[in-house]
C-alpha cells in the first residue's frame, strides 16, 4: 500500500483532500460523532492512500491478459525424472543444515468458507478434525525429527486475524514445537471500495479495509523483520504454501533441492503445478509469456485471463497444452525477497481487483448491512506476480492426489467434504502402495474414511516402518 500522506490533519484540510478525491461521504456523519471518535476518524482517514485509489483502479484494468500474444507452455520437471534422487539429496542436505523455513500465508478473510476465525483454526482432517495449523505443525515436527534441525515457521496474518492466530498457537502450546521457532507477521491492508469507487464505511467512524492479498507477503516479510530474522538464522529458502490445503507437503526435499540446483545458481522462485483436470478448471496456469518488463518469463495466468482457444488447445497426444495448474506452492529464496524489498518505496506488485460482498455501515439505519450480492471492490496483489521478477525459476509437476485438496468453499467443489474425500484417497493410495487392501466402490472411490497423521508418515514410503493393518474394512474409519 502506498505510504500515507502525513501533513498535520485538521477537519478543513481533510475536507479539501476528500473533495479532491471524490470521497467526501467519509465525513458525512461528522456531526453525529462524539469528540473521541472524530479524532479517531481523522487519523484513520489520514492513513488512507486516497490520492492513489483511482490509479490503482486503472492499473487493475490495464494488465489483465497483457503479454499473452507470446504465450508458450512452461517446461516442467517431474518427480520421476532421471536425476530426481540427486535433487532430493540436495534438499535433504539443506534441511539438515537448517537452511529451510516454512512460510504460510494465512491472512485471507476466508469469506467463501464462512468460518468465524482464522482459516488455520478450521477443523480440516477426515476423522479427528485436526485444525489446519496443527496439520502443518505436525509435518514440521516430523521433518525436524527426521533432519535433526529446527525449521522455523513464519506465518503471515492480517491485522484482522493476527491476535486470534497468535492466541490459537499459544493456547495449543505451539503444537509441541518451540515457541521461539514461530514468527507471526501481519500483512498490510487497503481500503475497500464500493462499486462506484468510493471507500466503504465499516463503521460510522471507520473506513472499510481488506488485507492486501498474498502478494502483500513480500512487503510484510521485510517490514516485520522476518527477512532479517531468516538471514540471522542462516535460512536460504522459504517453503511457501497457503493455509487452506491440508495435503500440502510443507517441506518437500525434492522440490527444495531442485530449486537450489537450478542451472547457474539457485533459482529465485520456483513453483509446483498439477495437470489441470479439464480446460475449464478454475486454476491459474503456469506458462511462459512476455512479462511487464518485455522479457519472456514464467508467469501464472489467471483462468479468467487465459483465452478459451488457448485453454482448450491440445497437443498430439490429446493432453491440454496449457495444463500446468498452479497449486500456489513455491520455493522462494530469501536473497530474492531481500533484493526485491531492499527499497520498499520502489517495490510494488501490480494490483488486481475482486468484486465481493462486504458488510458496510448504513447511515440511514445506523446498522451494519450484510449485502446479499457483491457490493464492493477489493484490491489484492498476488505473490505469483513476483515470478516474473525472478532471474531463475523452475516448475515441478506433482500428482494432484499427493498434494492438493484445498478448502475454499462451504459446499461443493473445494469444500471440506470434497477435501475429506481427497484426503482419504491419498491415505488409501499410500496404504495400497504398502500392500494394504483398501475397499473401493464400483466407481473406484475409497469406501472407508482414512486419516494418517503426519507424525506417523510424511509420505507413502514412511509407512514401511509402521505397524499397519493388512486390510481396511469397508465403511470403517481408520486413523494411523
Ligand atoms: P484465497 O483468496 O483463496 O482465500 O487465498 P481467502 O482470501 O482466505 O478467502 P476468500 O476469497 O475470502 O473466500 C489463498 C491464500 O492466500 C492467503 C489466504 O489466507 C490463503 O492461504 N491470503 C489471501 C492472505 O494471506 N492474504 C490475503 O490478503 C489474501
Amino acid at each position: 500500500m502506498p505510504d500515507a500522506v502525513s501533513a498535520p490533519v485538521t477537519l478543513e484540510s481533510m475536507r479539501r483532500r476528500l473533495k479532491a478525491c471524490g470521497q467526501e461521504h467519509l465525513l458525512a456523519h461528522w456531526d453525529s460523532l462524539p469528540e473521541s471518535n472524530r479524532r479517531a476518524l481523522l487519523s484513520r482517514l489520514a492513513d488512507l492512500p486516497l490520492e492513489s485509489l483511482r490509479a490503482m483502479l486503472a492499473e487493475t484494468e490495464s494488465h489483465a491478459g497483457a503479454g499473452l500474444d507470446s504465450v508458450e507452455p512452461v517446461p516442467v520437471h517431474r518427480r520421476d525424472q532421471r536425476d530426481a534422487t540427486r535433487f532430493r539429496a540436495e534438499g535433504e542436505r539443506l534441511l539438515r543444515e537448517g537452511r529451510v523455513a516454512a512460510f504460510t500465508v494465512a491472512g485471507g478473510q476466508g469469506t467463501r468458507l464462512g468460518w468465524r476465525g482464522p482459516k488455520g483454526t478450521f477443523p480440516a482432517t477426515v476423522i479427528t478434525g485436526k485444525p489446519l495449523f496443527r496439520v502443518f505443525a505436525e509435518q514440521i515436527r516430523a521433518a525436524e525429527r527426521r533432519y535433526g534441525r529446527s525449521i522455523p515457521w513464519y506465518v503471515m496474518t492480517s491485522p484482522l486475524n493476527d491476535a486470534e492466530t497468535r492466541a490459537f498457537f499459544k493456547d495449543n502450546d505451539y503444537f509441541g514445537r518451540e515457541a521461539i521457532d514461530h514468527f507471526f507477521l501481519p500483512q498490510g491492508v487497503v481500503p475497500t471500495l464500493d462499486l462506484e469507487g468510493r471507500v466503504l464505511l465499516a463503521e460510522r467512524d471507520e473506513p472499510a479495509a481488506n488485507p492486501d492479498g498474498h502478494g502483500g507477503s513480500l512487503r510484510a516479510l521485510r517490514r516485520s523483520g522476518a527477512i532479517d530474522d531468516m538471514l540471522a538464522r542462516g535460512i536460504s529458502v522459504m517453503s511457501y504454501f497457503q493455509v487452506d490445503n491440508p495435503l500440502v507437503h510443507v517441506v518437500d526435499p525434492l522440490f527444495l533441492g531442485l530449486h537450489a540446483s537450478a542451472p547457474d545458481s539457485s533459482a529465485e522462485m520456483s513453483s509446483k503445478c498439477v495437470p489441470k483436470r479439464n480446460a475449464q478448471e478454475k486454476v491459474g496456469v503456469l506458462c511462459r509469456a512476455r512479462g511487464r518488463g518485455g522479457r519472456t518469463v514464467t508467469r501464472v495466468v489467471e483462468y479468467s485471463d487465459l483465452p478459451r482457444e488457448l485453454a482448450e488447445r491440445r497437443g498430439p497426444e490429446g493432453r491440454l497444452v496449457f495444463d500446468a495448474g498452479s497449486i500456489a506452492v513455491h520455493a522462494i529464496s530469501v536473497a530474492f525477497v531481500a533484493r526485491l524489498t531492499e527499497d520498499l518505496d520502489r517495490f510494488a506488485l501490480p494490483w488486481h481487483r475482486a468484486v465481493k460482498k462486504t458488510p458496510y455501515f448504513d447511515p440511514a439505519t445506523g446498522r451494519t448491512i450484510e449485502p446479499d450480492k457483491p457490493n464492493s471492490v477489493k484490491f489484492e496483489s498476488f505473490v505469483f506476480d513476483a515470478l516474473e521478477l525472478a532471474e531463475r525459476s523452475l516448475v515441478l509437476e506433482t500428482p494432484r492426489i499427493e498434494e492438493f485438496a484445498p478448502i475454499k468453499n462451504a459446499e461443493g467443489e473445494d469444500s471440506p467434504a470434497h477435501s475429506h474425500e481427497l484426503q482419504s484417497e491419498r491415505a488409501a493410495s499410500w496404504l495400497e502402495s504398502n500392500g494394504v487392501k483398501v475397499p473401493r466402490r464400483a466407481d473406484g472411490t475409497v469406501d472407508a474414511r482414512i486419516e494418517i497423521s503426519p507424525l506417523t508418515a510424511l509420505e507413502a514410503a514412511d509407512l514401511a516402518g509402521v505397524a499397519i493393518p493388512q486390510r481396511v474394512e469397508r465403511g470403517h474409519d481408520l486413523v494411523l
